[in-house]
């Protein structure tokens, strides 16, 4: 694969979906960067894969759920653009680190409900800010919301409401930036079996097996499902999309 000199920055990017989107965008030619929160050994792994596949790829720690380390996390990543590659900017924005949890609309706190919106809403919403001068024109934005936007999930109000939030912020923000050949859209991918909300899915197969009979293509998502589209909406083929909710559920709920 020829090598592009793009950089993707891909946060939670040490499992689930968020490794998949850096694998794929690696097999196109792009660099990586991935956060990961907590888990080191999961984000190396990731780092060797991404290398053995010939990108140059570096894991950075990030805590969205510490709205005030933002602006540690930009100087790093700044100093990290700088040593590794030689210049001040990247390409791809992947805004996709996040966790889920199942909690009655009664029992959500409201700790809960600030921590959701922290990790979902509020750190997505700076981080993109603060991220603006680090970013090429003509580059990409994508954040991940989810179908639970779209379907209602019993326990996901404080969840979905945050996800919410980033399908309106997509908008204005492909409005916004426009002007810079910049283009933003959202990806709400349908439930998929990762280790998301206490593996959900893979811990409870009777579940799992409810959730294929709401799904046109008669199962639930895995990660591989979803990266390449993450790759496409990097690539000049997606150039002209902009603003737009993806959704990627294998036809949740039609
Ligand atoms: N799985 C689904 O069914 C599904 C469906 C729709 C949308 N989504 C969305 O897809 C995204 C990825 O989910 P996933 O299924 O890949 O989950 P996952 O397998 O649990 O992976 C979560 C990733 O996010 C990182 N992370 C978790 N909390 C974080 C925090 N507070 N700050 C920074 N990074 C954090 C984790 O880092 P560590 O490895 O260090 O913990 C990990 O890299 C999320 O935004 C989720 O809402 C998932």
């Amino acid at each position: 694969m020829e090598h592009t000199n793009k950089i993707a920055l891909v946060t939670g990017g040490s499992r689930g979906l968020g490794k998949d989107m850096a694998l794929r965008l690696a097999e196109k030619g792009h660099d990586v960067i991935i956060t990961y929160q907590s888990r080191k050994d999961a984000a190396d792994a990731v780092i060797a894969d991404l290398e053995a596949k010939g990108a140059k790829a570096i894991a950075l720690q990030l805590d969205m759920a510490q709205f005030h380390s933002l602006d540690e996390f930009v100087s790093r990543l700044t100093a990290t653009l700088q040593e590794k590659w030689g210049h001040a900017r990247f390409d791809f924005l992947v805004n996709n680190a996040g966790m889920g949890a199942t909690i009655p609309f009664e029992q959500v706190t409201e700790a809960d409900f600030d921590h959701f919106l922290n990790v979902h809403f509020k750190s997505v919403y700076f981080l993109t800010q603060k991220l603006l001068p680090l970013l090429q024109d003509g580059g990409r934005i994508i954040n991940i919301s989810s179908g639970s936007t779209r379907i209602c999930v019993p326990g996901y109000s404080v969840y979905a409401s945050m996800k919410g939030a980033i399908e309106t912020l997509t908008q204005y923000l492909a409005k916004d930036l426009g002007s810079r050949g910049i283009t933003v859209n959202v990806v709400a991918p349908g439930p998929i079996e990762t280790d998301f909300n206490n593996a959900a899915i893979r811990s409870n197969p009777e579940r799992k097996a409810m959730m294929a009979k709401t799904i046109a293509l008669g199962r639930v998502g895995n990660a591989e499902d979803i990266g390449g589209i993450i790759a496409f909406l990097c690539s000049q083929d997606s150039g002209w999309i902009t603003g737009q909710r993806i959704e990627a559920s294998g036809g949740l709920f039609l």
